[in-house]
């Protein structure tokens, strides 16, 4: 698939939010990334349904909703109903009965059926899921906060999860989200990744146009 850069509007200005979204519409990016944080699988809260709508309202491109929450079964459809084309939920917030029914209600809606994965939480645990899902989140760091250190061993991951898709037959691309960066976005890529989600790496230019074309282009 073609590089998909997806910035995480958790970066954005908050006061500034429907300039930040325009930018976005007008850059290089393909997705709109949103970070939902409930204060309980993560540590910190960010934001949930009225920005996500506030965001829907301007986004001229598919939004990608990453829910950091328990028990995410409970949201899908709200999700679905705003407009989101991607959805993912967190494999560490689900037992295998409410995965398997996190991605029958996202399948049922019609949207991009997700399934992210905390560093510590190895890939082979997938394996089950890879041929009901359209897409793994590969998370390079501590779900929680932006601006955080790429964890090295997250470019391995990316690998060995090719492999197992490519091995089970799956139809399913590979999404990084955290410490993306110019600096590991075309190794990550070589190794099977297709979109990259991009906070810091996006929103802390001063010139964020610029930065997320970088981020399209880095070889
Ligand atoms: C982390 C979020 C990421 C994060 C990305 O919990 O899921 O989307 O905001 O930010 P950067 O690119 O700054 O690591
Ligand atoms: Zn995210």
């Amino acid at each position: 698939m073609p590089r998909v850069i997806a910035p995480s509007m958790l970066s954005a200005d908050f006061g500034n939010l429907d300039r930040d979204c325009r930018m976005v519409n007008r850059s290089a990016a393909g997705w709109f990334h949103l970070d939902v944080m409930d204060g309980v699988f993560v540590p910190n809260i960010s934001f949930g349904f009225p920005v996500c709508k506030a965001i829907a309202e301007v986004a001229a491109k598919p939004m990608d909703a990453h829910l950091m929450i328990i028990e995410p079964w409970r949201y899908i459809e709200r999700f679905a109903a705003l407009g989101v084309r991607y959805l993912s939920v967190h494999y560490e917030a689900c037992n295998d009965r409410r995965l398997r029914e996190c991605i029958k209600l996202m399948r049922d809606r019609g949207l991009g059926v997700g399934v992210a994965i905390n560093p510590e939480t190895p890939a082979e645990v997938l394996i089950p899921y890879l041929r009901l899902i359209d897409f793994v989140v590969v998370m390079g760091v501590h779900p929680g906060y932006s601006g955080q250190a790429y964890i090295p061993e997250t470019t391995e991951k990316v690998g060995v999860l090719a492999e197992m898709i490519a091995g089970a037959e799956a139809d399913c691309f590979i999404e990084v989200d955290g410490g993306v960066s110019t600096a590991n976005i075309a190794e990550l890529e070589r190794l099977g990744a297709g979109v990259f989600v991009a906070g810091s790496a996006a929103f802390s230019s001063a010139d964020p146009i610029a930065a997320i074309k970088a981020l399209k282009e880095a070889k």
